[in-house]
């Protein structure tokens, strides 16, 4: 399969600020190691109760947290051993200030209000799994720009080519994006892209499970608000 953490953008440039959110998904807490240092806070909005117990339960050291010591050592090991996995973890815990529950209406996420908007917003296969149809996926990256600020970026790693994932026994649909649709959407959104790459599947292993052709990663950067 193809390892995303060593491909999301965050690294010395102009991905930096005072406030990340993630958005969707969130309780998969190593895509925010290659982040932490660069924002002085970091929020959680997510859409399942059971989902923010995770985060809750391995940002307070609980009995039965995952396990996110692999991910925090490689990510450290990528940016050069400036410090060891356990204060990657640390650093991470200290720095994710809120944990927010969203909603959804009948046909796409709903962003949750905040008191300002945010410097960057970071989503990882998570609208395609929720959004049925390509309106809708427009209608919900919309709706996440509005928690930008102008200026800041949207970090944005959908599945490309994918139909379905099995949860258990459950066949579980995702919306089917190409490159070009979920560029449109990005632009459409108010956003600029700077940079993106499409990180494709090299082989079928457990196609059976989930049916990705690759893992996009695009970086926009916000220049206007849109309605
Ligand atoms: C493939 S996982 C990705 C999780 C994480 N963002 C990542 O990149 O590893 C898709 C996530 O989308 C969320 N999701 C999908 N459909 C949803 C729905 N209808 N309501 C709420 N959350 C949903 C679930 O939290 C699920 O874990």
């Amino acid at each position: 399969m193809i390892n995303t953490f060593s491909f999301v953008p965050f690294k010395p440039g102009d991905v930096k600020g005072d406030t990340l959110i993630y958005y969707g998904g969130c309780d998969t807490l190593g895509y925010l190691f290659p982040a932490c240092r660069f924002f002085k806070e970091i929020i959680l909005a997510e859409f399942l109760e059971t989902k923010l117990q995770a985060a809750r339960t391995w940002i307070n050291k609980e009995p039965g947290a995952f396990d996110w010591s692999l991910a925090a050592k490689y990510v450290c090991e990528l940016e050069g051993n400036r410090e060891i996995g356990i204060e990657k973890e640390e650093s991470l815990r200290g720095k994710i200030t809120k944990l927010i529950k969203c909603e959804a209406n009948e046909y796409h996420p709903v962003a949750p209000k905040l008191p300002t908007q945010v410097d960057c917003l970071l989503s990882t296969t998570f609208l395609e799994l929720m959004c049925t149809d390509v309106d809708g996926y427009r209608k919900a990256l919309k709706d996440m720009s509005s928690l930008v600020k102008i200026g800041g970026h949207l970090v944005l790693v959908p599945v490309l080519g994918c139909t379905f994932i099995m949860h258990g026994t459950f066949k579980l649909p995702i919306l089917c994006l190409d490159e070009e649709c979920v560029k449109a959407a990005v632009i459409d959104a108010g956003f600029l892209i700077k940079q993106s790459k499409n990180n494709k599947r090299v082989n079928q292993t457990k196609y059976s499970v989930l049916d990705l052709d690759s893992v996009f990663c695009l970086v926009a950067c916000k220049e206007k608000n849109v309605q």
